[in-house]
């Protein structure tokens, strides 16, 4: 059984994206699976001047140490013009300047989702693209199009059966590869 942090880059109350962490969290049975929620990490906006004049954020050093201690990340990233949030870019800032190379040995299962038909595909793709730099291994990736039509948050269930036959599949190819 391998240890997985689970969280959205989102810090909106309601997030969708939390939401789908949350759902996809409590199917991966096969392991232990911690969510956490980054609204509780709040953290100064990255500025040099302010790395030099006060140092690194608390919670910069607390997320960076829960992320050392586990195997795997699930990720769900959210969309902002094309791109994930700018609250998770500076948590992903601070992040790497803590440490280049955070995400060395982590294996991860990057998701998304937004209300709209591409579900958040841009900042998805961008994600992919950027978090290798800090060693990140992406073991797959699942972008889960318009929310609010194709899961039901009364229920916690993924309406849409052709979408959880699809989500079903990757979920047991990461169980698999962690
Ligand atoms: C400033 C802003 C920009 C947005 N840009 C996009 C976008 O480019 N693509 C998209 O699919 N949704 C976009 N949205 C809608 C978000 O996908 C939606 O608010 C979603 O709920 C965000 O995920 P979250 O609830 O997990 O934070 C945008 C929302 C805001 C507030």
């Amino acid at each position: 059984m391998k240890k997985i942090l689970a969280f959205a880059g989102s810090n909106s109350k309601n997030s969708i994206n939390q939401k789908l962490v949350e759902y996809v969290a409590s199917k991966m049975d096969s392991h232990q699976v911690r969510v956490i929620n980054l609204i509780n990490y709040p953290m100064v906006l990255y500025s040099e001047d302010e790395e030099k004049d006060n140092g690194f954020p608390g919670m910069a050093l607390g997320l960076k140490q829960e992320i050392s201690e586990v195997d795997a990340l699930l990720i769900s990233v959210n969309e902002h013009n094309g791109s994930w949030s700018a609250f998770f870019k500076n948590i992903i800032d601070w992040l790497s300047r803590l440490d280049r190379n955070f995400l060395e040995g982590k294996k991860i299962l990057l998701m998304s989702t937004s209300p709209g038909k591409r579900g958040g595909v841009s900042s998805l793709e961008f994600a992919k693209n950027v978090l290798p730099r800090f060693g990140a291994e992406i073991v797959d990736s699942f972008s889960f199009p318009s929310f609010h039509d194709n899961f039901s948050v009364t229920s916690n269930t993924v309406t849409d059966e052709t979408l959880l036959l699809g989500l079903n599949e990757v979920l047991s190819t990461f169980a698999h590869q962690i």
